[in-house]
């Protein structure tokens, strides 16, 4: 069986975007493969976080992957900080990045110009990526579109380790949705949605409630042709809220376009507020269940020994491969 390895930083809670282009791939997949997904912990503190703030938003995402359908006895289910493998093999990873290579990546750039005090983790971020995905020797890897880069580096780092020193990688493929790779703000709909914006309601959350969700979608950014018609460049607005529609509703572009011809703005959104509560409710009510309950911390102690196997079996490769310590 196909190995799958994928994770989500725990820096606030989840958006729409994070479910529509992670975690609900995550849920179909694993019936078809033999699935790690990890809250990745130590890739949040490349920027500060709240101690406090922090160790509520892992436990929270752990609950909402499970809440969102994860099922532990076809998914391993752990947290990045509790499997010290991953930090070892991220060193060993770093000695054979460029500086140079880390520096173009659009994620360091956009997250570090203009800043005073940026941290070497920002810098250092892929190749911790690639050590999560390596160590578990993932065929495939689901993510949004805005991980394609990092996966390429991941790629290239794999396959630089197994030139060096020895063959004892597998090169990962990257899978991207066709659909909903990409959800981008309510506000400003030529940018991505992120839980990082300072604007609130620029994104939706997996725990907000049906008055936010219907208040912010009411107030997204569309323009004033009145139409209803994807139109990625000249309508990202509007294309936006199609493609959230389409993916959560179930029906496609064409059919939406056709539903609500000659229709307003006002009577889609309405709708689309609809079909978005209707997806998350069932997903809050069974967070809330689960956040505090010893059946998290079951799920996550087991998939952290889980985990731990597998990974500490692949870093003793690696320490042999480079020459590391004395044979094992
Ligand atoms: P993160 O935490 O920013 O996002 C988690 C996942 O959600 C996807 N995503 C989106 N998809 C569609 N529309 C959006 N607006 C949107 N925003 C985010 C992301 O592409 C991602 O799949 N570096 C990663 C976390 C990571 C990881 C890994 C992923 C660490 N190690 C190993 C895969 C494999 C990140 O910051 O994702």
């Amino acid at each position: 069986m196909k190995t799958i390895f994928s994770g989500i930083q725990p820096s606030g809670v989840i958006t729409l975007g994070n479910y529509v282009g992670a975690i609900r791939q995550f849920i179909e997949l694993q019936h078809e493969y033999d699935c790690y997904f990890c809250v990745v912990d130590q890739h949040a503190i490349t920027v500060p976080q709240d101690p406090i703030e922090l160790r509520k938003n892992i436990r929270g995402l752990a609950a909402l992957y499970v809440a969102a359908g994860l099922d532990r006895k076809k998914a391993t289910l752990f947290i990045q900080s509790e499997v010290p493998a991953h930090a070892q093999a991220s060193w060993m990873l770093q000695c054979i990045s460029y500086i140079g290579e880390l520096e173009r990546m659009t994620q360091f750039k956009d997250k570090s110009t203009g800043k005073e005090a940026v941290s070497a983790g920002l810098l250092t971020y892929p190749p911790l990526m690639a050590a999560d995905i390596l160590l578990y020797e993932a065929d495939l890897v689901p993510v949004g579109e805005d991980q394609k880069q990092h996966l390429e580096l991941t790629r290239d780092l794999a396959e630089r380790f197994n030139r060096k020193y020895r063959e004892i990688f597998t090169i990962p493929d990257v899978r991207i949705p066709k659909v909903g790779a990409r959800i981008m703000s309510l506000q400003e709909p030529t940018k991505k949605m992120s839980k990082s914006d300072s604007n609130q309601k620029a994104f939706i959350t997996l725990l907000d409630t049906p008055k936010q969700i219907e208040k912010k979608i009411k107030s997204a950014v569309t323009d004033s042709e009145g139409i209803i018609k994807f139109d990625r460049e000249n309508k990202p607005g509007v294309s936006n809220l199609l493609s959230i529609y389409s993916i959560l509703g179930g029906k496609t572009i064409e059919e939406l376009e056709a539903q609500y011809d000659g229709k307003g703005y006002g009577d889609f959104k309405a709708d689309l507020a609809e079909v978005v509560v209707k997806t998350i409710l069932p997903i809050q009510e069974r967070y809330y269940e689960l956040v505090e309950s010893k059946e998290l911390d079951d799920i996550l102690d087991e998939g952290a020994e889980k985990a731990k196997q597998q990974a500490n079996r692949m870093l003793r490769k690696m320490e042999n491969a480079m020459g590391l310590g004395r044979k094992k």
